[in-house]
């Protein structure tokens, strides 16, 4: 049975959670294999909307066993409480549906006052983080001065960890900051709670996975964030502190590369960020407010609101190229419904030269303007279309060339935020 990799071809926010949620009926087990709480998947079932931080995206679609892989970063509160949430809706989220690695690293509440600190210090330089704590957290699992979950089951080496993991964070906290200290007796307290309470899920994910792939079992591999927010290849510093990358999945899960069969880029029609950072395609005028306005887009962490602008074919180029990119989803289409002109970005151009291939240099990219290409937009509503061939022709066209461009097919389009509301050419588990 084939295995799929979803990952988001952008800076985040591109629909993932619908799209795993949409693919959920195909997989028998769904696994997320990066980021943390800073992740924010909304899922939408008739018109029931479900947010997770932490939770993969397959956990409403009866039958598949959702896997927390040790590339997480975990804030077990936040878990605790999205488990709840699920439970206090009828879900019953027992061992049988979720699980989670025992090699996954914990999020303290240390880590999230260092990102927010360090935020505050930059000042007008800040990155604009979640403030979850996530660039602390993967920082101290580098450096190895982490906390997994397994130490939160066994009392004695959760307590050393604790202390290691505290002794250099309140120096910095204090003395750089200025910010309080955390108390290791507390720290220790609080970090066994969630040991007693997460003990029931835990779970060696890797095994898990193995055997079940053995059976003939899919797997659907959820990323968070996206692309251009990825450690190595996206705009750094502006970026999250994981991989997000396709390449990063398996390591992030505990399989090996020979097992995927499919890459899911996914992406929306147009494009939008939230915190900072460049964006070229950026629109600040009547377009970006229309996509801002029709596509809601708030984020699903932080209700911050997200910055819009057009699609951008450099982004996607570089997307398909560092994740190898089998097929394409494109989601959002609906939201360009009513503009009378839609653009694209086709290249960049810097002091008069072009520029096809994303820079890894952000003073270049600030430098670069971008070349669009315009097409005629539509007015018809498209949120029922089921079949391409029911689109308008002028979103069918504009489907083609992103196809054309960037020689990938679009297997899946989103016409509305609904799991149903797709265009599904081909489905990734049948290609
Ligand atoms: P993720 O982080 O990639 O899972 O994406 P988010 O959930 O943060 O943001 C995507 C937003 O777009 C959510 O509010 C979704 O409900 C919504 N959405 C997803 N697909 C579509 C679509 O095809 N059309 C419309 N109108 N909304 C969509
Ligand atoms: P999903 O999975 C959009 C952004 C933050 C900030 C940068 C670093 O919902 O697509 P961090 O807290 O990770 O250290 O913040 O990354 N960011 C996201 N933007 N969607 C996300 O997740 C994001 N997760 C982090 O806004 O710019
Ligand atoms: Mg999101």
């Amino acid at each position: 049975m084939p295995n799929v990799v979803c990952i988001g071809a952008q800076w985040g926010d591109e629909g993932k959670g619908k799209i795993v949620d949409h693919l959920g009926l195909s997989a028998d087990l769904v696994v997320r294999f990066q980021g943390g709480p800073n992740a924010g998947h909304t899922l939408v079932v008739e018109g029931q909307k479900t947010v997770l931080h932490l939770i993969p995206s397959g956990i409403l679609r009866e039958g598949t066993l959702n896997l927390i892989g040790p590339g997480v970063v975990v804030a077990p509160e936040t878990l605790l409480d999205e488990i709840e949430g699920l439970e206090q809706r009828g879900l019953k989220v027992q061992r049988d549906r979720l699980r989670i690695s025992d090699r996954a690293h914990v999020i303290l509440p240390v880590h999230r006052a260092l990102d927010e600190a360090r935020e505050e210090a930059r000042a007008g330089a800040a990155i604009g983080t979640t403030g979850r704590g996530i660039g602390p957290a993967y920082e101290a699992r580098v450096g190895r001065t982490g906390i997994r979950i397994q130490d939160l089951l066994e009392p004695d080496t959760l307590a050393a960890c604790i202390d290691l993991a505290l002794e250099e964070r309140n120096y910095l906290l204090k003395n750089l900051y200025a910010w309080s200290p955390f108390d290791p007796e507390e720290a220790y307290a609080l970090a066994r709670e969630w040991g007693v309470r997460l003990e029931p899920y835990v779970d060696d994910v890797s095994v898990t996975l193995d055997r079940s792939l053995r059976e003939g079992h899919s797997v659907l591999l959820e990323g968070a964030q996206g692309t251009l927010l990825d450690i190595d290849h996206g705009t750094y510093p502006f970026v999250t502190s994981s991989t997000t990358l396709a390449g990063g999945a398996c390591a992030g899960a505990g399989i090996g590369p020979t097992h995927i069969d499919h890459v899911l880029g996914i992406s929306k029609a147009y494009t939008t960020r939230v915190g900072g950072g460049p964006f070229p395609t950026e629109d600040r005028g009547a377009a970006g407010r229309h996509l801002f306005e029709v596509g809601d887009e708030y984020g699903a962490t932080t209700e911050r609101k997200r910055r819009c602008g057009w699609l951008d074919l450099v982004v996607l180029r570089h997307a398909v190229r560092v994740n190898g990119v089998t097929s394409l989803a494109l989601l959002k289409l609906d939201v360009l419904t009513g503009l009378s002109e839609i653009r694209a970005c086709v290249e960049y151009r810097a002091l008069g030269e072009p520029v096809r291939d994303f820079p890894a240099s952000i003073r270049r990219l600030e430098a670069c303007e971008s070349v669009y290409k315009s097409f005629p937009g539509w007015n018809e509503p498209i949120g029922e279309v089921r079949e391409f061939e029911a689109l308008p022709a002028a979103a069918r066209d504009y489907v083609c060339w992103i196809e054309d461009e960037l020689k990938v097919p679009v297997s899946l389009i989103g016409v509305g935020p609904d799991r149903d509301a797709i265009v599904e050419r081909v489905n990734p588990f049948q290609a």
